[in-house]
């Protein structure tokens, strides 16, 4: 939520600034705005209601001369995306300019105190009571006066803090949201995230709560609201920038449904020990002793993550004999859980930032539970926040609805069922058939993706229905609940996921001619149930779009459109399954005219509650 960059250094700042922008539009893109300070230190700001192309336009190829700025794009919480609202917000002498990320829960107590004490506020946002606050402590030390401002202040942040009466630095701070340091030769940087700055430096610091501090052209020092100094070490980040492009393809999203083979295979690689019939997880060697001991696994996150996680419910109960709890970590976190000795929690997120899943892990951690993570965003706060822990290596994933690191998820959840189960009842035989099962679903995949014209198709013959019904069973009835996600997520067509068996209790009186169901229904254990659901459906004269193996031919007499998927193990049908979904909301998205990568209202990275 909200993206923020700056820069300081030798080179023109503005187009540094820009594309870092364009690089973060995933985390938000109602507004977007800059501030670029020239050599004369003379301040140019930028702000306007929309996204980065939009900024660019009113930009309108401005020759604006400066080395060092700010940049930050929208995602709005305090005050409707407009001009006014957008970032960078200023003190009333216009000397302080601020950009921040997260929410200042106390701004309207602040504001009043500033307001009588004579701060004159121009917008509706709760950001603008920063620079107000830091122009109020300012006595010529920038540092010093954000790091007292900050005292004041509850509430989630990341900000980058230029002024003009201390220039040449760029101050920033982080709580509870995502900030990078990224250091050059000459010139430095700070980011909401990686992909922002990859283009110059691929060695970073990530902040850690509560820690501050102030880049210039040629140095750095973070320290920390006590001003403490803190001596923090410097990471070097895997990710080419050509992962952060699209590369031909007309979105992210559709590129990265296409690195699903690649980000399967990745997930994989070096983890299995097929003769063994084992898993080998590098970041859970340190917990493997308290792992063999597990009495109940409880797995949080939300949205997208939290469906893997379902599935993986299915996977790790049935295969490794672990009873496993699934909690909505925005749930989670205010109830008041029983937990026991021996239960273990396993956050999962592709961000790594996702607020309520940062926050249910770091309650049940501090009850002395042990945590785990998956998590694809190596050195985010949830990766660091958790005991141990395994990285997807999916890549980045810019496009909004996640995808490739669905399927990255599922494929580690997998391997965590042999990895659970070979330390209790499995077989060999059972670790080593699911290992080599898990081997060919890279192929699998492409299989599918070959296919995609049929895809296409079917989303041109059923663009225009306002309703969907998605239905499967155990292993795919959280694949049913993501293909409804993902179709109303970027599309706004109305989807409701359903166990299919729940259908007769109420959904059912729905279904008419017009409001179509998409039915998994692989040749698997559940299959014949699935088949008497869509017979309950034909009756009402409700057209089906069936998800199958390929063989299949009952089902091409039963559907109204049928999308086949390779045969394989039950336990891993939903990676194949799922991917027909995602391609079938894609085209839908793009045949309306919608923008897949950046559908309203939301953004990729959910760091407020
Ligand atoms: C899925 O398409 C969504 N964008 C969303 O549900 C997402 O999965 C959720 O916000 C969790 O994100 P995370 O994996 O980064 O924690």
């Amino acid at each position: 939520m909200c993206g923020i960059i700056g820069y300081i250094g030798k080179k023109e700042a503005l187009p540094i600034i820009v594309e870092g922008l364009k690089r973060l539009e995933y985390r938000g893109y109602d507004s977007a705005g800059i501030v670029i300070i020239d050599e004369t230190n003379t301040p140019y700001i930028v702000k306007t209601k929309g996204k980065i192309k939009d900024l660019e336009e009113k930009l309108n190829f401005k020759k604006i001369q400066g080395t060092f700025g700010v940049g930050h794009t929208r995602w709005a919480t305090h005050g409707e995306p407009s001009d006014a609202n957008a970032h960078p917000h200023f003190d009333c002498k216009k000397e302080i300019f601020v950009v921040h990320n997260g929410i200042i829960e106390n701004y309207s107590r602040l504001k009043e105190q500033l307001q009588k004490e004579g701060h004159r506020f121009i917008t509706e946002t709760d950001t603008e009571v920063l620079p107000h606050l830091i122009e109020k402590y300012f006595k010529g030390n920038l540092e010093e006066a954000v790091r007292l401002a900050l005292k004041k202040v509850i509430g989630a942040y990341a900000i980058a803090v230029i002024c003009l009466k201390d220039p040449e630095k760029i101050v920033f701070a982080r709580q509870s949201s995502p900030l990078i340091v990224g250091l050059g030769k000459g010139e430095n940087f700070i980011a909401s995230d990686v992909p922002a700055i990859l283009g110059y430096t691929k060695k970073v610091i990530y902040l850690d709560d509560g820690e501050m501090g102030v880049i210039t052209k040629d140095d750095f020092q973070i320290f920390n609201l006590d001003n403490q100094v803190v001596s923090k070490k410097s990471h070097y980040v895997q990710w080419s920038l050509s992962q952060a492009e699209k590369g031909g393809f007309d979105h992210f999203m559709l590129k990265e449904i296409m690195e699903e083979p690649g980000a399967i295979q990745n997930a994989i690689r070096g983890r299995i020990m097929l003769e063994e019939g084992m898993v080998k997880f590098g970041g859970l060697e340190n917990v493997i002793d308290k792992l063999k001991n597990i009495d109940r696994l409880i797995i949080t996150a939300m949205g997208t993550a939290l469906l893997a996680g379902r599935v993986g419910e299915y996977m790790i109960e049935e295969y490794a004999q672990i009873p496993v709890e699934i909690e909505n970590a925005s749930e989670f976190r205010y109830k008041k859980p029983m937990l026991r000795k021996n239960d273990v929690l396993l956050a999962i997120s592709q961000s790594g930032e996702t607020a309520d899943t940062l926050f249910a892990t770091k309650e049940v951690k501090r009850k002395g539970v042990l945590t785990l993570g998956v998590i694809n965003v190596v050195g985010s706060s949830i990766a660091r926040e958790v005991d141990a822990g395994v990285y997807n290596h999916a890549g980045p994933e810019i496009g909004v609805a996640a995808t490739k690191s669905f399927v990255s998820q599922l494929t580690i959840l997998a391997l965590l069922t042999v990895f659970l189960g070979r330390q209790k009842e499995m077989s060999l035989v059972m670790g080593r058939r699911i290992l080599e099962e898990l081997l060919k679903i890279p192929d699998f995949v492409k299989q599918i993706l070959a296919k995609r014209d049929k895809i296409k198709e079917l989303a041109e013959k059923y663009q225009n229905y306002q309703n969907f019904l998605f239905l499967g069973r155990k292993y795919n009835y959280p694949i049913a609940q993501e293909g409804a996600l993902k179709l109303k997520e970027i599309t706004y067509i109305h989807a409701e996921g359903y166990p299919a068996g729940e259908m007769k209790h109420g959904p059912i009186a729905m279904i008419d001619k017009n409001f179509p169901s998409v039915v998994i229904a692989p040749k698997d254990s559940v299959y014949e149930k699935m088949i008497s659901n869509i017979q309950e459906i034909k009756a009402r004269k409700g057209k089906i779009i069936a998800i199958t193996t390929e063989g299949n031919i009952e089902m091409g007499q039963l559907a109204d459109d049928v999308i086949y998927i390779p045969k394989t193990l039950e336990m891993l049908t939903p990676i194949l399954s799922v991917v027909p979904l995602q391609l079938f909301a894609y085209y839908i998205a793009v045949l309306k005219g919608l923008d897949p990568d950046k559908p309203r209202n939301l953004a990729k990275s959910v760091t407020v509650e």
